[in-house]
């Protein structure tokens, strides 16, 4: 039997407790002993749950237990989840974490301490909640030089978009509909603002790469700014509009960002809608291979933190590496970064076409028969720091999305 603690009884918490008991046999079956939760940690009561018979309030029966074995942290948040993990670790238990803020921040200081103890620091579900995608990045795409990573990582602003473009719907009303759904956060800052995606995008660039990442740096556009009138040239363009991370390897420098855009109604992408997540890997061998599925969500999350579980009962006495150093990836320069942009402008005169073309030269006009007194268009590709030139030039600018 091995003995695991669970860090937060919330919703992923409460899932992993769930699949753990709901799929005994299997999770048994594959960690090839019974994996037995030992304890609880959280700060709340639950009189009601039988996990009351389980439950701590305090970290330090659990670290001082030496029966514990896997430590899974699922609470969120860089603090205590950083503190809870180092000391685990070093008390020579192997740490499984849901938690992208962590993972994000101390990801490579976790993995060369979880290396120095021979244990084993693993976190599935930090990035697209049930999607297998971290081990599979780490165990199989491992032949191949990874050119692109490109993946709707948040599964409320994909809901919001879907919805916004289905039913012609704007933004706040949307936004609104999410939370009382439960799907959006009652602060939906770090959701529709793209921080989320960021640190998705990071561990991802992070484990590509086989660098520190650092989330800081990567350019993070959110969806606030996307309007009904957005979809609908969409449309015209036969395109649709996600949020979408991106981890590029051009020439062995690495450009990310966090962004909306507008892809082709055929983009592998473009059919992924409402809460799912799916990340597309282009490797240099590979070409392209896409994960798709439940990138939120209490079961689907703990399926991947409970396989991490028996990840750890297959290792328990070696660590398996996982590539991402300390060193620091120095991201390439944004500005450099080339991308075509659709852009809105007040004014629909001859005037303003003509202003339009000289300042970007040649550029596709589009036209939706219902948005009067604005020009829109597509302009070639240009250097983002073009863009920004031009764009204050011409003035006026009611909206941009990059096009994919
Ligand atoms: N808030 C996140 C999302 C949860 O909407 O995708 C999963 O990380």
């Amino acid at each position: 039997m091995i003995n695991i603690a669970v860090l937060g009884y919330g919703t992923v918490g409460s899932g992993v407790v769930k699949v753990i008991n709901d799929n005994h046999d299997i999770v048994n079956r594959h960690a090839g002993q019974e994996v037995n939760v030992k304890y609880v940690l959280d700060l709340r009561d639950f009189p009601d749950d039988p996990i009351r018979e389980k439950l701590v309030h305090d970290f330090r029966p659990i670290v001082e237990d030496e029966d514990v074995k896997v430590v899974v942290e699922v609470m969120g948040g860089v603090e205590p989840a950083y503190t809870f993990a180092k000391q685990a670790i070093n008390a020579g238990k192997h740490v499984c974490t849901s938690n992208k803020e962590l993972v994000a921040a101390k990801g490579a200081e976790l993995l060369r301490l979880a290396r120095a103890n021979k244990v084993n620091f693993f976190f599935e579900a930090s990035v697209g909640g049930g999607i297998p995608i971290i081990r599979p990045l780490m165990s199989s795409v491992t032949a191949d030089d990874i050119n692109e990573i490109t993946g709707i990582l948040n599964g409320t602003t994909n809901y919001i978009l879907s919805k916004m473009e289905n039913e012609g719907a704007d933004f706040e009303s949307v936004l609104k509909d999410a939370q009382e759904k439960g799907y959006a956060e009652r602060n939906p800052e770090a959701d529709v603002e793209g921080y989320d995606a960021c640190r998705k995008i990071a561990i991802l660039s992070s484990l590509a790469s086989g660098k520190q990442v650092d989330y800081e740096d990567i350019y993070t556009e959110g969806i606030t700014k996307i309007t009904e009138s957005d979809f609908k040239y969409a449309k015209e363009l036969k395109r649709t509009i996600k949020l979408l991370g991106v981890s590029k390897n051009v020439d062995g420098t690495i450009y990310a960002m966090v962004a909306p855009f507008m892809i082709k109604e055929d983009h592998p992408l473009a059919w992924v809608n409402g809460v799912f997540n799916a990340i597309l890997v282009n490797g240099n061998m590979l070409d392209d291979v896409l994960f798709y599925g439940q990138g939120a969500g209490k079961e689907a999350t703990a399926s991947a933190v409970v396989s991490d579980v028996i990840e750890c009962c297959k290792n328990l006495k070696h660590n398996v590496p996982i590539i991402w150093d300390y060193d620091k990836c120095q991201l390439g320069d944004f500005g450099t970064a080339k991308h075509k942009f659709f852009v809105r402008i007040k004014g629909d005169d001859l005037d303003v076409m003509d202003k339009i073309d000289s300042i970007f030269g040649k550029v596709f006009y589009v036209k939706c028969a219902d948005i009067k007194g604005e020009s829109a268009f597509v302009t070639e590709e240009i250097t983002e720091k073009d863009f920004v030139e031009k764009i204050n030039k011409i003035g006026d600018m009611l909206s941009y999305i990059r096009v994919k």
